[in-house]
């Protein structure tokens, strides 16, 4: 069986007012990775993320959904909604239920579970998400963050198979970001395909195996990390700047700092441990 769950062919978009959206998107989700996808404002990411789980319905070009190309009737639309999980960029898009409960609720409801099992997955993704003490508030009442949140329990509800967040952590405190970011490591390392906008190129080294990179409706790049947020050229093309961690280790081995051969940190921590391992003690006689 291939190892690829949703995959795209010169997708194109152009919304009903004429603006082009996307311009032949052509990418493949491979099942276990952790891809990050970033790209300037009106790039198209949130574009395509949302023919991704068929809410758009491509201008042409088609995608195919383990293998087999996507209808948009009712059964196969509750089939992939099932498996593919989608947090929107604005949590006011996607929550509607009155309380926190209720809204993390609807989609284990949706898929017929009982009530126990409903409970279980609800008491599960608020504690995963860090908001078990907001489950009794009503969301018009919580903040922008807090809301955020909610909207990623209610996907992790379903348990899906792919989890596309998009801009997860842009709203949330530096506290909250890092501890979204372990958990979406932690699903990954239990068998969750993660796919992430994000705009923050540190996060996006640190955390992806695979980089996408779009402008323009366009796919500009994809590749590892290091080789792709390496690039200068294509970095300037894309309006993106060197992650730190990358741009202090490549200027260490051009200095002599440290020898050529080393392997790329991705880590702050991998950073520290090179230098700390490869710089010559300074004896005090
Ligand atoms: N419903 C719509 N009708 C018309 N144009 C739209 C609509 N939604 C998005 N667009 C346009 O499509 C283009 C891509 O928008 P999109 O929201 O996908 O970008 P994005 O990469 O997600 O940007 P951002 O980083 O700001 O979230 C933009 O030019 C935007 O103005
Ligand atoms: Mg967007």
């Amino acid at each position: 069986m291939s190892d690829i769950i949703l995959e795209t062919h010169n997708l194109h978009c152009q919304y009903p007012d004429g603006t082009v959206a996307l311009q032949g998107i052509s990418i493949a989700i491979k099942k276990d990775k952790k891809i990050a996808l970033l790209g300037t404002n009106g790039a198209g990411k949130s574009t395509l993320l949302l023919h991704l789980i068929a809410l758009l319905k491509p201008t042409c070009g088609n995608i195919l959904f383990k293998g087999k190309e996507l209808q948009y009737n009712r059964s196969s639309l509750a089939t992939l909604r099932s498996q593919v999980g989608l947090v929107f960029q604005d949590p006011d898009s996607q929550l509607f239920a009155p309380s926190v409960r209720q809204e993390v609720s609807f989609g284990p409801i949706n898929l017929g579970l009982s009530e126990k099992q409903v409970a279980e997955r609800v008491f599960r993704s608020l504690e995963l998400s860090g908001i078990p003490h907001l489950a009794d508030k009503p969301v018009h009442f919580l903040s922008y963050g807090q809301k955020k949140l909610v909207s990623i329990a209610s996907v992790l509800a379903m348990n899906p198979e792919l989890l596309i967040l998009d801009e997860p952590t842009a709203s949330l405190d530096p506290q909250n970001a890092m501890e979204i970011m372990n958990l979406l490591n932690t699903l990954n390392q239990k068998g969750m395909t993660v796919l992430l906008v994000t705009h923050n190129v540190e996060e996006a080294y640190g955390w992806a195996d695979e980089i996408i990179l779009m402008n323009n409706g366009l796919i500009t790049g994809q590749g590892t990390p290091e080789n792709i947020l390496s690039q200068d050229e294509l970095l300037a093309g894309n309006h993106l700047t060197k992650p730190l961690i990358l741009d202090i280790f490549n200027s260490l081995q051009l200095a002599g700092h440290l020898p050529e051969n080393l392997p790329v940190p991705r880590t702050r921590e991998a950073l520290m441990a090179l230098i700390q391992n490869n710089t010559p003690v300074k004896r005090i006689i």
